[in-house]
């Protein structure tokens, strides 16, 4: 079963931006694309880099060390260097707070 857990103020997610929080020992991006959001791993699958330092253009992150770029609504590597996804986790918002649902 999910375990959701209030990670951060709705107004803490800047729009159409990227913030990196921590939730339960992980490092997590959470990200705002039109007013909604996802979320994802923070760390890129292929380095040692942080997507909440990347840039983000639509529902593409571009990670800041090698530009590969990852689609935050599922995940999934777009390009080289890239080979794995990043793992994503459901989100939702209530009381004015952002709640993620980790195992
Ligand atoms: Fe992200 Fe290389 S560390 S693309």
């Amino acid at each position: 079963m999910s375990n959701w857990i209030d990670v951060a103020a709705r107004d803490a997610v800047p729009a159409d931006d990227v913030i990196g929080v921590e939730v339960a020992g992980r490092d997590i991006a959470l990200y705002d694309v039109e007013g909604e959001l996802y979320a994802t791993d923070n760390l890129c699958t292929h380095g040692r880099a942080r997507m909440c330092d990347g840039f983000l253009e639509g529902h593409e992150i571009e990670c800041p060390l090698h530009q590969g770029r990852f689609d935050v609504r599922d995940g999934k590597a777009l390009c080289a260097p890239l080979t794995e996804n990043l793992r994503c986790y459901p989100v939702r918002v209530e009381g004015g707070r952002v709640w993620l649902a980790v195992e």
